[in-house]
């Protein structure tokens, strides 16, 4: 039986217990259209080389996704996405935060290895109420490609626009004609009003899939870039549940860098699959003068009716009239990157799921489940600090699941047996459909509390989510 044909079976059980089972649907065709296509970067407002600060406000704005199309959204700074922070690996950076939102917010560092009090969750600070300020403050120690956004209600507030990108960089950055931050998203819209779609239990199972692609907050924009010029791509997937499996048609995809920066060396690849959460650094040689390439986002089933749909336009590429310049060449190796030592610390969490109501829950009719505990009725998984684990995630159920672990970055150690090709540091890696990931992980800095679960937004905040404590 195809992977398709379970998961339409698996909603006709769901569909008997009372409860809804929404597929997603196909998106909005967008014309290609002129405008900014970077997101604003968050001024630096301190003078010092070495300390990096801004400040974010979050508040309700119009935001323009396409000429004469504005929707009502959640925001950093008026804007989807909201500003991109930059600083150098070492840097201090200080966040000065206001809560203009109705309701609490925090704010989460993804995929920054920082001290758990900084962390921006709810186990770690009290929501900021409406109206109140927070300062965040930490070191950031690694360069790659970071984001932000809230960790309270998050499948509601990621979805409304409250996200932005976390650009370190460091020594050895290759040398490249451009440099673009790219982050993706979908939202859930009325076809007519463009207005968000409401909020809906039903959309839970398949988490809320949406019918309007954005890039850097818009619908179908344009990215100029220099003919022949070799061109830098960070990507970020900030969706709630949408897998993005990127393609440029006639170009090969060089990837560079994962969620925790560059590889040993590069990976060349037709398509390149980003789940939620993810991050992906990847070099393009454009084409001739005055040419056009639409990047795409191609079909990818990971359960419930959601690989039945074609390849969607995200972008287009344009090349400018001027004369082709000549590439600089890709670096053929970047930094060594140390294999984790072996360890005999093993851990395993079982990802599920559940259908039906569940009277424990408030009557939720779909709930999730990390090792039959539905969060926050969970115990902490301890562990010693200096420890280096290894976990096993193992999906049982029948859709893909991308997990994330907070506060450290991961090794791959192999997927359903087979040891991985590449070695990269991770914080978030899909676990295909009844697939076992095992990854190395080294508890080396930062005790406290952290929390690993589903990045698709609407399984996180339905249960699957869990807490590492790290004790010194
Ligand atoms: Cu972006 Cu707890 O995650
Ligand atoms: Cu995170
Ligand atoms: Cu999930």
């Amino acid at each position: 039986m195809s992977s398709t044909s379970r998961s339409i079976g698996a909603c006709a059980v769901f569909l008997l217990l009372g409860a809804g089972c929404q597929s997603p649907t196909d998106v909005i065709a967008i014309p290609p259209n002129e405008g900014a296509f970077d997101a604003p970067v968050a001024p630096d407002l301190d003078p010092a080389p070495d300390v990096v600060e801004v400040v974010l406000e979050a508040r309700l704005a119009s935001v323009e996704i396409a000429p004469g199309r504005s929707i009502e959204m959640w925001t950093y700074e008026g804007g989807v996405p909201g500003p991109t922070i930059e600083a150098r690996a070492g840097d201090l950076v200080r966040v000065r935060f206001t809560n203009s939102l109705p309701e609490a917010t925090t704010i989460h560092w993804h995929g920054l290895r920082i001290p758990a009090a900084m962390d921006g969750v709810p186990i770690a600070q009290a929501p900021i109420p409406p109206g109140e300020t927070f300062t965040y403050e930490f070191v950031v120690p690694d360069a790659g490609t970071f984001w932000y956004h809230p960790h309270v209600r998050s499948d509601e507030q990621v979805e409304r626009g409250l996200y932005g990108a976390f650009v370190v960089r460091g020594a050895g950055e290759p040398e490249v004609t451009s440099e673009r931050i790219v982050v993706l998203d979908d939202l859930l819209v009325d076809e007519q009003t463009f207005d968000l779609a409401p909020f809906d239990e039903d959309q839970a199972m398949p988490g809320r899939q949406g019918n309007l692609l954005l890039v850097n907050g818009r619908a179908h924009p344009i990215a100029g870039v220099r003919a022949g010029g070799l061109h830098r791509f960070r990507f970020v997937n900030a969706a709630n549940a949408r897998y993005f499996r990127l393609s440029a048609p006639g170009h090969r995809l060089i990837q560079i860098g994962t969620d925790g920066g560059l590889l040993e060396a590069p990976l060349e690849h037709d398509d390149l699959l980003l789940v939620p959460g993810e991050r992906a650094d990847v070099l393009v040689v454009a084409g001739e003068p005055s040419s056009s390439i639409a990047w795409q986002t191609l079909a990818y089933d990971r359960g419930h009716g959601t690989g039945q749909f074609g390849a969607a336009t995200l972008f287009t590429m344009r090349t400018s009239s001027e004369d082709a310049v000549a590439p600089p060449a890709v670096p053929g190796s970047f930094a060594v990157i140390e294999a984790l030592p072996p360890s005999t610390i093993t851990r395993e969490l079982r990802l599920q799921e559940m259908e039906g109501a569940h009277a424990a829950h408030g009557g939720a009719p779909v709930m999730f489940a990390i090792n039959d505990r539905v969060y926050p009725d969970v115990e902490s998984i301890v562990a010693r600090l200096g420890d280096v684990e290894v976990w096993s995630i193992v999906n049982t159920t029948e859709m893909d699941h991308p997990f994330h672990l907070h506060g450290f970055r991961f090794q791959i150690v192999d997927t359903d047996g087979a040891p991985a090709t590449e070695r990269a540091w991770r914080d978030t890696i899909n676990i295909a459909a009844g697939q076992t990931v095992r990854f190395a992980v080294s508890l080396d800095a930062n005790p406290g509390t952290w929390m690993f679960h589903c990045h698709i937004l609407e399984h996180a905040e339905r249960g699957m989510m869990g807490e590492l404590s790290v004790e010194p």
